[in-house]
């Protein structure tokens, strides 16, 4: 028997994205986001869900512009803190010991010790209540090398695709408010429904 806890947005894993924009004066400030998530892949484009009283909010409406890092687990604690802390107040790269650099593409600062960013222009904005959705289109998205892995798609094609396994990016529990590890790898994606597709189709 399952119980009523009542309209509540739950998903898992959600993901911890950590996002970059400038501050009035060309601060370069970062946010933990985790009502966040991919929305669409040609144009590829991304959502972070924001309060009106973060500075982030304000930031990217003026700047038309964010970027979403993706942190390793050994960054817990910095982006827990980057969470807790505003930039009204704060500069947080100072605090954090991390290093922000200003990317070429959008006007709007990454965190050079993360694995990988996404650089993206403001396409839309949707207020739904407590938080307004920031879909940005993803201009470029950088990984550095280490956390990247090839495969051999034809015998002259070798693709560098993001390696998971290498990042060890982690999630967070909206509910109870805790952040997990990820697990292993359960199955490769358009195959194992395979089967029940072949046998349906019989
Ligand atoms: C793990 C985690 C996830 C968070 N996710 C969100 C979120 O999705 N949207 C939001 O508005 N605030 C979120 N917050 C709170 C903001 O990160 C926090 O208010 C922060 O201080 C805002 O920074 P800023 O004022 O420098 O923009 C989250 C905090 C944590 C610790």
């Amino acid at each position: 028997m399952k119980k009523s806890l009542g309209p509540k947005a739950f998903g898992f894993p959600v993901p911890v994205f950590v996002v970059g924009s400038y501050m009035e004066d060309y601060k370069a400030n970062i946010m933990a986001a985790a009502a966040a998530g991919v929305c669409c892949l040609s144009p590829p484009c991304i959502y972070i869900s924001l309060r009106e009283a973060t500075a982030t909010y304000h930031n990217i409406i003026r700047n038309n512009a964010f970027t979403v890092n993706i942190p390793s687990e050994e960054y817990i604690s910095e982006t827990d803190y980057v969470g807790i802390a505003s930039g009204k107040k704060f500069d947080k790269f100072l605090e954090t010991d991390l290093n922000p650099v200003k990317s070429d593409l959008v006007n709007a600062p990454y965190v050079n010790e993360f694995p990988l960013v996404m650089e993206c222009k403001l396409k839309e904005t949707v207020n739904l209540g407590s938080h307004t959705m920031f879909i940005g289109e993803v201009i470029d998205l950088k990984v550095d090398n280490d956390f990247l892995t090839s495969i051999i798609v034809k015998s002259d094609l070798e693709l560098s695709k993001v390696d998971i396994e290498k990042i060890k990016p982690f999630s967070y529990d909206l509910s109870l408010r805790e952040y997990y590890k990820l697990g292993d790898k359960a199955g490769k994606g358009f195959s194992a429904g395979l089967k029940l597709l072949n046998k349906n189709n019989k």
